[in-house]
Parts: C-alpha cells; sequence; structure tokens
C-alpha cells in the first residue's frame, strides 16, 4: 500500500520584513502539499505568486466584521485566496494572554465561513517533566475547551511549547504516541472522527522523516526552518 502524502505548514510567524523577501521564500516553497501562511500583510502578494501550495493565515478574529481595531475576519481571509487558518498557537496564548474561549470562538468562525483550521495544542515543560500521561492530560483539557461546539473536519498541530524555536524537538515516538491519544480523545470524547494531526517545535530537514514516518503523524507544522528555502524543500521532499 502506498504512504499516504503528508501535509507541511509553514508559519512565518513575524518574518520577512518585505514582500520582496517573502515572494523570494515562496519560490522554494510552492509544492503541491504545503500551506504557506505568511503575516497579514503578506497574504495577497503570497497567494497570487503560489501555484500549488495552499494559502493560510496564522490568526482570525471570530466576528464577520464591526468595532474590532486591529482584527481580520475569515471573510477577508478569503477574499486573499486563503483555505487554511492556525488558531491557538502558543506563542498567542503565552504572550497575548489568548484564553481557550477566544480560541474555540476563532475555531467555530473560521469554521462556519469554510476555512480549514489548525488548531495548536501543546503542554509547557513543567507538565512534561511528569511525563507522558501528565502531558495527555493537560492536552485533552485544550481540545475540550478549544473544539466546545465544534464538529467535521479539523487538523491538530500538536507542538509541545518546549520544543518550539529551541532546536530541541520531541521524541518522534512520543509524538506519535500523542497524535493517537489526540486522535481517540476526539473521537471517544468529542465526537470528531475526521482529525488530521500534525507535529510541530524544531522541526528541521534532518528529523522530519523520524516524524513522518509515523502513521499517526499526518504531517508537520514549521516555523523557523520554513523561510530558509534549501532548508524548506528538503523537508516538503518527505511529504510524499
Ligand atoms: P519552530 O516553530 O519550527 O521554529 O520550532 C514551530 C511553530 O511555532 O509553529
Amino acid at each position: 500500500m502506498k504512504a499516504m502524502s503528508k501535509l507541511i505548514v509553514a508559519n512565518w510567524k513575524l518574518h520577512p520584513l518585505s514582500v520582496q523577501e517573502a515572494l523570494r521564500v515562496v519560490k522554494a516553497s510552492d509544492h503541491k502539499h504545503a500551506v504557506i501562511c505568511p503575516p497579514f500583510p503578506f497574504l495577497s502578494a503570497v497567494g497570487k505568486a503560489l501555484k500549488r501550495a495552499a494559502l493560510g493565515a496564522q490568526d482570525v478574529f471570530w466576528e464577520e466584521e464591526g468595532p474590532h481595531t486591529g482584527e481580520v475576519s475569515a471573510a477577508m481571509l478569503k477574499t486573499f485566496g486563503a483555505t487554511y487558518v492556525i488558531i491557538g498557537h502558543s506563542e498567542r496564548r503565552g504572550l497575548l494572554g489568548e484564553p481557550d474561549w477566544m480560541i474555540n470562538k476563532k475555531m467555530r468562525a473560521a469554521q462556519a465561513a469554510g476555512l480549514r483550521t489548525i488548531l495548536c495544542v501543546g503542554e509547557p515543560k513543567a507538565i512534561r517533566k511528569h511525563g507522558i500521561a501528565a502531558a495527555k492530560k493537560y492536552v485533552a483539557k485544550q481540545l475540550k475547551q478549544d473544539f466546545a461546539g465544534v464538529s467535521g473536519r479539523v487538523i491538530v498541530a500538536y507542538e509541545p511549547i518546549w520544543a518550539i524555536g529551541t532546536g530541541v524537538a520531541d521524541k518522534p515516538k512520543e509524538s506519535a504516541e500523542m497524535a493517537w491519544f489526540i486522535k481517540s480523545f476526539c473521537r471517544s470524547s468529542l465526537g470528531l472522527s475526521r482529525v488530521q494531526v500534525l507535529y510541530g517545535g524544531s522541526v528541521k530537514a534532518n528529523n522530519t522523516r523520524r516524524f513522518l514516518e509515523h502513521a499517526e503523524i499526518d504531517g508537520a507544522l514549521v516555523g523557523g526552518a520554513s523561510l530558509k528555502g534549501g532548508e524548506f524543500r528538503k523537508i516538503l521532499a518527505h511529504a510524499g
């Protein structure tokens, strides 16, 4: 049986600084199994430049329009051709204090608008040091709150916080165990049976295969390495 192809999501975060640079990164990233998530100001230019990859946003607000300074709605994202959106990234949860009730509102609004949602979950180091069982409990609580009232197809990015941007990725076997747990928890406790799970946190060209070779892991969410053309191309080569 042929292995399933995997989904590789590029999370550019607050990079790069110019549209010219953004277009240079796009050239190396335009692959049919990729989703490119640039900062809002570059969505239009990146969306026009992509031929094979899908376009995604890094966040979304739950109202369509109104007096909400600084926010961007799902309807607006769709006008740029975005089909995916990342919700609940740990940098937003941590730095901006984004709580689960907000993440849940964003999830529901994005889904209602027809965007494919990538929900980020993952435990801090202080939890993981008590073992994988403690991490599962933490993640289950996030899933329960963030997916309240959500149905249909969803993508979950399991990103242990301590592995993000540190160069120290999780052990692939433990992430695979977590991916299995996320799918079974979503199915049995939340009634969500169509769940893809990505791994994120210091994914690089030299460790991608060890994550993606696990059947439970459906792809990767890549931060830093997604901005380095050659490196990202090597990651994409594992997508199938
Ligand atoms: P990283 O970031 O690949 O730079 O660790 C991943 C993420 O935050 O999505």
